[in-house]
C-alpha cells in the first residue's frame, strides 16, 4: 500500500515522467503528443511541473495560459469529450500508483475541475472568451 504524499517538486516531476510515458502512446489522445503538438518532453515537464507546484504547492511558478495554449490545439486537431475523460483517467491512474494522501487528492480534483473548464470551453465552443484558469 502506497502511504507517500506529493511532497516536492521532485514528487511531481516522477508523477509527470509517468503520466506522458502513457500519454504518449495511449491509442485515444497520444496522438496530440506525438503528431498535433509534437511534444518535447525535456522542456514541457519543467513548465508543467512549474503549473502543479503553484496549483498543489501555492507557488507563483507557472507564468502561462494552459487554457489559451490547449485553445490553440483544439484549433489545430478538434478535442472531443472522449480526449478528456481519457486524459484524466490516465492522470488520476497515476497518481493512484504512485502517492496517497492529501496533496494527492487534490492533484486529481484540479486535474478533473481543469478538464472539465477545458472540455466546455473547448468542445463545448466558448472560444471567444479569455479564460486564464490560474
Ligand atoms: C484532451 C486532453 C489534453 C490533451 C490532449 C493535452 C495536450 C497538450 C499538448 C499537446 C500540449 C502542448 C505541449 C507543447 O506546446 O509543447 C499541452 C500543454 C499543457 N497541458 Fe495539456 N492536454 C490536455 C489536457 C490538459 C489538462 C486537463 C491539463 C491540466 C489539468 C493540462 C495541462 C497542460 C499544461 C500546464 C500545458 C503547458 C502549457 C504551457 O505551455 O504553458 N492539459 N497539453
Amino acid at each position: 500500500m502506497i502511504e507517500q504524499d506529493i511532497e516536492s517538486r521532485a514528487d511531481i516531476e516522477t508523477l509527470l515522467q509517468q503520466f506522458y510515458g502513457k500519454a504518449l502512446t495511449d491509442p485515444v489522445i497520444g496522438y496530440f503528443f506525438t503528431e498535433v503538438v509534437p511534444l518535447n518532453i525535456t522542456t514541457h515537464i519543467p513548465v508543467i511541473a512549474d503549473f502543479w507546484e503553484t496549483i498543489l504547492f501555492g507557488k507563483a511558478a507557472y507564468k502561462g495560459d494552459a487554457m489559451k495554449v490547449h485553445r490553440q490545439i483544439h484549433q489545430l486537431s478538434a478535442f472531443r469529450d472522449e480526449h478528456f475523460k481519457r486524459w484524466v483517467e490516465l492522470f488520476q491512474g497515476t497518481v493512484n500508483e504512485l502517492f496517497a494522501g492529501p496533496k494527492a487528492e487534490l492533484a486529481k480534483q484540479r486535474a478533473e475541475s481543469i478538464a472539465t473548464l477545458m472540455r466546455i470551453k473547448t468542445v463545448h465552443g466558448a472560444l471567444h472568451r479569455s479564460n486564464k484558469i490560474i
